[in-house]
């Protein structure tokens, strides 16, 4: 969290807490998540993009996209800040409704719904579903006929800018399972409006995940617009969704644009296009989900073993740590970096080159792969790892067996857990092989 600073004896506070005292009362590895910061991450966020859309006279919704971290509480924390929130499974549409949030403020994505999402998304009364294909449009048009009722929706629509590499200027279609083509979604878009259970209220593009420039957004935005005004002769489209993906700092090297700075660009890009094609602008919205929980999420783990490690002449200190890959698959998904820091203590010591590893059967489980740390790092050590928010909890696994942590929220100087950790007893309850075979085979 921001709100990190250091005691006199050097201990890590984290939202006024010791890290230490963290320690003791919830154990390690402890997920801990700044309800104070996502709050506030959640109203800048919404306030820049309304104020962005206020200059061109237009309204904005912010979507908190739930696969970053969904629980029950973070839920109410974002829909109290106005947010709305976007889900893509049952499960997530589960946990949001069962924490309270306003059906028709939420949105279902997703490349396979199944009939059972969509159904459970109709029945719940949900305030859009992202249609991603052609078989989509029938199976819900199926539903929502046999229930009488009719649903609002949008078209996802792939506006070929290739956000991964920054190479925004490419025309070529992205070879990848989301939305439509810009070619193919004109025909999908008529499709929809024939089927008088489906209202389709705009089109929706979201072109990747942790991007810093706003060029991409641009020209991306700049793109769908104009595919918009093309729809427009078919009826009214009030709503174009630009989805979300905006970068955040992992490490001090990491230099992500103010979000303020994105929305208006974001925005003017919408409104310029707009004016050239003589349309009115629609109203915007935006999924953002490592943007606001990201950087309000620290993991802190225990030193178990230090040993060094001499490779052509030069020695590297592997730190081990009792959690990895199992509260932490980013590094080893997508190569992410990630920065530590000692939590419990000061050290004037030498700083040595450290790699960060977990405790799992695999040299992958890397937590992070470069760090200077104090030489004098040692067992018994608290490490803090900064903005591990988002895709951490989310991504989590038990792989080898290891339990998930809790997930510990601070508010107030005070920490309360949020989501419970597992035991190994929770894990053998699934083992049918220990508890009998309570469902019937074929
Ligand atoms: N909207 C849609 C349609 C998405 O697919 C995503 C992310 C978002 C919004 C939110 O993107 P964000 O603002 O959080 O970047 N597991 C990966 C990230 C996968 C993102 C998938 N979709 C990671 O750990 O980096």
């Amino acid at each position: 969290p921001t709100a990190a600073t250091r005691d006199g004896d050097g201990v890590l506070r984290l939202g006024g807490i010791p890290a230490t005292a963290l320690r003791e009362h919830f154990g390690t590895p402890l997920w801990v998540l700044d309800e104070d910061e996502v709050r506030a991450t959640a109203r800048r966020t919404l306030d820049a993009f309304r104020a962005a859309a206020a200059l061109h006279g237009v309204q904005a919704r912010v979507y908190y996209a739930g696969k970053a971290f969904l629980s029950a509480e973070v839920v109410r924390w974002v829909t109290e800040e106005g947010l709305a929130v976007d889900v893509c499974t049952g499960g997530e549409l589960a946990v949001a409704l069962a924490a309270g949030a306003d059906p028709a403020r939420l949105g279902f994505h997703g490349n396979n719904k199944s009939v059972a999402e969509l159904e459970a998304s109709v029945e719940a009364g949900i305030g859009s579903i992202v249609i991603d294909s052609l078989i989509e449009i029938e199976r819900l048009a199926a539903i929502v006929d046999r229930r009488g009722v009719r649903q609002s929706v949008l078209l996802r629509v792939n506006s070929g800018v290739h956000a991964e590499t920054h190479d925004f200027l490419a025309t070529a279609h992205e070879d990848q399972k989301f939305g439509f083509t810009l070619t193919d979604a004109a025909a999908a878009a008529s499709r929809i409006r024939e089927l008088p259970g489906l209202d389709l209220v705009g089109l929706h593009c979201h072109i990747g995940s942790q991007i810093f420039g706003t060029a991409g957004f641009e020209e991306s935005a700049s793109r769908i617009v104009e595919l918009h005004a093309e729809l427009l002769a078919g009826g009214e489209l009030p709503v174009l969704n630009l989805g979300g993906g905006f970068g955040i700092a992992y490490t001090s090297v990491d230099d992500p644009t103010p979000i303020e700075e994105l929305a208006m660009g974001i925005a003017d890009a919408v409104a310029r296009q707009c004016e050239v094609r003589g349309i009115p602008i629609p109203n915007l919205a935006f999924e953002p989900g490592r943007a606001i929980v990201g950087r309000a999420g620290v993991t802190l783990y225990e030193v178990g073993t230090t040993k060094p490690v001499e490779v052509d002449g030069a020695e590297r200190l592997y730190v081990s740590v009792d959690g990895g890959m199992s509260d932490n698959p980013r590094p080893a998904l997508y190569g992410a970096e990630f920065s530590a820091r000692i939590a419990s203590r000061a050290s004037d010591s030498e700083p040595v080159l450290v790699r960060v590893v977990g405790k799992h059967c695999e040299s992958g489980d890397v937590v992070v792969d470069a760090e200077y740390l104090p030489g004098d790092v040692a067992p018994g050590d608290l490490l803090a790892v900064p903005a591990t928010g988002a895709y951490c909890f989310s991504l989590a696994s038990n792989y080898n067996y290891v339990p998930r942590p809790p997930v510990v929220a601070l508010r107030g100087g005070e920490a309360r857990v949020i989501v419970r950790g597992e035991s190994i007893d929770d894990l053998l309850a699934r083992d049918a092989g220990l508890t009998g075979h309570p469902e019937k085979g074929i």
